[in-house]
């Protein structure tokens, strides 16, 4: 079924002519076309060829928190909070891994311990305003869509990171030089490598306005569009950005700040999950993904990051479909032509037909304890990434960050929260955040950190 009009708060109405994007698009067809065109760079083989530049920015990560940790003596670590917070450490991380996907490198969130430009910020400001436009259409024509609004500058592009961290060069050059492609060996692709051989195969499908704007996917989150000449490529393409950032991108940091905080409040998980660590990964700092994501080797932390992915699903929206010329029987029942059905994570995920008793509750070994049949049942109707052709397109992407991350803070930290009885603050946007205060120290080590 093709996706409903929420969704068109999602594209980029700029200057130019209105910008659909693989994620925003009703049109079944052209997304289809497209989407077998880019897949390809976001599979697990290519994925894998990037593990090592990951790793090497989650020891940066490491060391960062390292230097930031309190002392591992429990009076010590009590008093001292690491600046900037760990969630906010693990949003840079997950913006800077967008880097080296797209383009081999990361844009220094991590290195520079900071949000560049603002771009985290305002992705997730823009998360909560554009689900509000999406459920209330007619404000769209008021603000992003209002001329005077664009005119006066009110809704902020991305240009600024952009000029600043974009490869621009690299991009016209491999667009307007496409034989420059043939002197890369193929292991060394990244995302922008497939995206240039997809236009020089399908021109009319992925066009040079396209590369741009999956490049800015990483990154950019505003819903208006720019010309392509303040970054000074050498066409006049006109720069839609994609929204997938603000939409997709902060998903994997609400899951790892998710699964953080059910750790510390099921302290019987956290112990279960670190002895799992401990006695599997004995000698190695960061694990390869390939056995981390093995669930005979570690069935507990796969158990652990499907259950936070049950119990808080990131995305804060219905997934609205329209029922097709012809009608649809859901469920048994007829729908007629034009019908929305949707369907929202957060209900189903608390079915406790599917899910087993006390669905409210984080229980990992809810996973683990299930018949081969349930736990395909459950595994099947989990859908914080969406379902069938709309699938996630990031979503190894987002498991390989999950493991990784997950298994190295569980296994070198100690985390606390700053006030026990705090729950975690939760900001409801098209993707539903968290934050909350986390103390760290370190629990290692023999030093296996960078000089
Ligand atoms: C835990 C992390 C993530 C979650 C829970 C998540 C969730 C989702 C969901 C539910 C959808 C489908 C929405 C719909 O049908 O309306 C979706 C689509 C998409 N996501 Fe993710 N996402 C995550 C991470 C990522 C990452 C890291 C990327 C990019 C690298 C990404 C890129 C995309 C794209 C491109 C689509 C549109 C796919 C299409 O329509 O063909 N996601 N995601």
């Amino acid at each position: 079924m093709p996706k409903s009009n929420w969704y068109i708060a999602f594209e980029a109405h700029g200057k130019g002519p209105k910008k659909e994007n693989i994620f925003s698009t009703r049109d079944n067809h052209w997304h289809a076309r497209y989407r077998g065109l880019v897949e390809q760079g976001f599979s697990m083989e290519q994925l894998l060829h990037r593990e090592e530049a990951i790793d090497a920015l989650l020891l940066d990560l490491l060391a960062k928190l390292d230097a930031s940790c309190a002392p591992a003596d429990g009076k010590a670590a009590a008093s001292h909070t690491p600046s900037p917070s760990l969630i906010d450490q693990l949003h840079y991380f997950v913006f800077d891994v967008g880097g080296i996907l797209a383009f081999s490198r990361p844009y220094g969130f991590v290195k520079g311990q900071s949000d560049l430009e603002g771009i985290i910020r305002l992705s997730r400001k823009l998360s909560t305003h554009l689900t509000r436009l999406a459920q209330a259409p007619v404000f769209q024509y008021l603000l992003d869509k209002n001329p005077l609004v664009r005119f006066f500058g009110l809704v902020p592009p991305p240009v600024t990171f952009a000029r600043r961290y974009l490869p621009l060069t690299r991009i016209s050059h491999q667009i307007d030089d496409p034989r420059s492609q043939d002197e890369k060996p193929k292991p060394n692709e990244d995302l922008l490598d497939s995206w240039i051989e997809a236009h020089l195969k399908h021109p009319d499908v992925v066009t040079r306005n396209e590369i741009i704007d999956l490049a800015l996917m990483l990154i950019s989150p505003t819903p208006d569009a720019v010309y392509v000449h303040p970054l000074s490529l050498s066409h006049s393409l006109t720069l839609s950005p994609d929204l997938l950032t603000r939409t997709m991108l902060p998903t994997s940091r609400t899951t790892l700040g998710v699964l953080i905080y059910y750790l510390f409040k099921s302290p019987n998980a956290l112990s279960k999950l670190r002895a799992e660590l401990d006695s599997s990964l004995p000698n190695t700092t960061i694990p390869p993904y390939t056995l981390l994501s093995n669930p005979t080797h570690l069935p507990y932390l796969t158990a652990c990051i499907l259950e936070s992915l049950r119990i808080h699903p990131p995305p804060g929206f219905m997934i609205e479909r329209v029922v097709p010329p012809g009608g649809a029987v859901v469920d048994g029942q007829y729908m007629p032509p034009g019908t929305l059905v949707s369907v929202s994570p957060w209900v189903i995920h608390h079915n406790e037909e599917i899910f087993g008793v006390e669905p409210d509750v984080f229980r990992p070994e809810r996973w683990v304890e299930a018949e081969p049949e349930q736990r395909k049942k459950m595994e099947g109707m989990l859908c914080a990434f969406g379902f069938g052709g709309r699938v996630c397109l990031g979503k190894d992407v987002a498991l390989l960050e999950l493991y990784k991350v997950v298994a190295v803070l569980v296994k070198e930290y100690e985390m606390t929260l700053a006030d026990v009885e705090k729950d975690m603050t939760i900001t409801w946007g098209n993707m539903v955040c968290v934050d909350m205060e986390v103390r760290i120290a370190t629990r290692r080590r023999e030093s296996t950190m960078p000089t």
